[in-house]
């Protein structure tokens, strides 16, 4: 960037902490990655019936995403009156026909019509109802039952915005057969620093024997064996980190073609075969969908969805949530060790900020990276940090799209 004194990220992958701290480099990313990008925001199966809504952020923005009460098309409208701007829908989910504002009653049909304005002679012959409704975001797609918006009506369609990111989401949607459902809610965590920390951390296979090595001694007590995870990092071929190219990157704990004559039982074992990023908020990890939603430079808030397999009987998908809970939940014993090590501390360390202190070093694996330029996909090991490096460079390239 062209404003900064310094570069934000150097040639040899030495990055910035200001990328973390400093405010005006988020309200930034707001404008140039958030706005300019497709934001995951539902999964058709929370909203199966007419009525049904959650709400949601894109960016900062909230937002409404309901099913019309016909039965009919997703809609995503700014969760904004157009009265004097309360925030029309306070609950996160629920079934409604209508929309009724709190602070002077103003009230919205479910596809946003305005169809009620209390003594409404106040506003004169002139008043046009119907072009006060509540404000439909610009774009909306859905690729597979995964629902996504984006603020830039010029952006390029889904599927192709996706790219190599297809494919995986292709594996998800088809978990055991009839693909997964999100119908248990979500675990959410707050944390109080920048949301790319946790965006570093789905993919980083480097950290685990670290930061999560009481857990590792908890099964190794518990099995009597140790874990293959240092092995398999270090060692397995097919353990690699594959930057997809558009920010989007996945790591494979196995190859996809191997797994995928296996879906349905992988799908019944709760457990997706990879960890996958999609730029620039949504992840999978495990049995989970995760969504990052970025509020401050250094408050970022995270939703856990578990993915039951349609099919899967209730012992089954109580066995997923349970799995679920002991590393992610509130009382689980590895959520909290990423929050306070990879989370808390670094947003600690990060306030070191003399110009010869203040870098992070993003360059593993660099010199033994693989490119395959027909494939548009860069390979490494698994302990590498190319997803970090994919969507770094996305990350870039966006905010740099604003620069004259
Ligand atoms: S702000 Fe919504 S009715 Fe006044
Ligand atoms: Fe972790």
């Amino acid at each position: 960037m062209t404003t900064a004194k310094e570069p934000l990220i150097t040639d040899d992958w030495h990055v910035s902490g200001r990328i973390y701290r400093d405010p005006d480099i988020f309200a930034r990313e707001l404008a140039q990655v958030f706005a300019h990008t497709w934001v995951y925001l539902a999964h058709e199966t929370e909203l199966p019936a007419g009525g049904d809504y959650k709400t949601a952020y894109l960016g900062r923005q909230p937002v409404i995403v309901n099913r019309g009460a016909d039965g009919g098309e997703i809609n995503v409208m700014f969760n904004r009156c157009r009265h004097r701007g309360s925030a029309v829908c306070q609950r996160e989910v629920g079934n409604a026909k209508y929309f009724r504002c709190a602070y002077h009653g103003w009230t919205y049909g479910s596809s946003g019509e305005l169809v009620g304005v209390p003594f409404d002679d106040g506003y004169g012959d002139g008043f046009d109802k119907r072009a006060m409704g509540l404000v439909h975001v610009p774009r909306v797609e859905s690729y597979r039952g995964f629902v996504f918006a984006s603020l830039d009506p010029g952006i390029e369609p889904l599927p192709a915005y996706l790219g190599n990111a297809r494919r995986y989401l292709d594996f998800i949607a088809s978990v055991g057969d009839g693909g997964p459902e999100l119908v248990s809610g979500a675990h959410k965590l707050v944390y109080r620093g920048n949301w790319k920390l946790q965006i570093e951390n789905t993919i980083d296979p480097y950290h685990f024997s670290f930061t999560h090595k009481s857990w590792l001694d908890i099964l190794k007590d518990r099995t009597g064996r140790s874990s293959p995870w240092v092995k398999n990092v270090r060692t397995n071929p097919d353990w690699r980190g594959i930057d997809l190219g558009r920010g989007h990157a996945v790591h494979e704990y196995g190859r996809l073609e191997d797994a995928g004559q296996n879906a349905h039982a992988i799908a019944i074992g709760e457990l997706i075969p990879f960890n996958l990023n999609v730029f620039p908020s949504l992840a999978f990890v495990g049995a989970h969908l995760r969504l990052v939603v970025p509020r401050a430079v250094d408050e970022t808030w995270v939703y856990l969805y578990p993915l039951l397999p349609k099919d899967a009987d209730d012992a089954t998908r109580a066995r997923i949530l349970r799995d679920h809970e002991v590393f992610y939940g509130p009382s689980g014993f590895g959520s909290t060790d990423d929050i306070e090590v990879g989370f808390d501390r670094v947003t600690r360390g990060i306030e070191c900020s003399a110009s010869s202190a203040d870098w992070a070093l993003m360059a593993r694996g660099l010199h033994r990276e693989v490119v395959d330029e027909e494939a548009g996909i860069r390979i490494g090991r698994s302990s590498d940090e190319v997803p970090q490096r994919a969507y770094l460079r996305r990350w870039l390239e966006l905010m740099e799209a604003g620069d004259e």
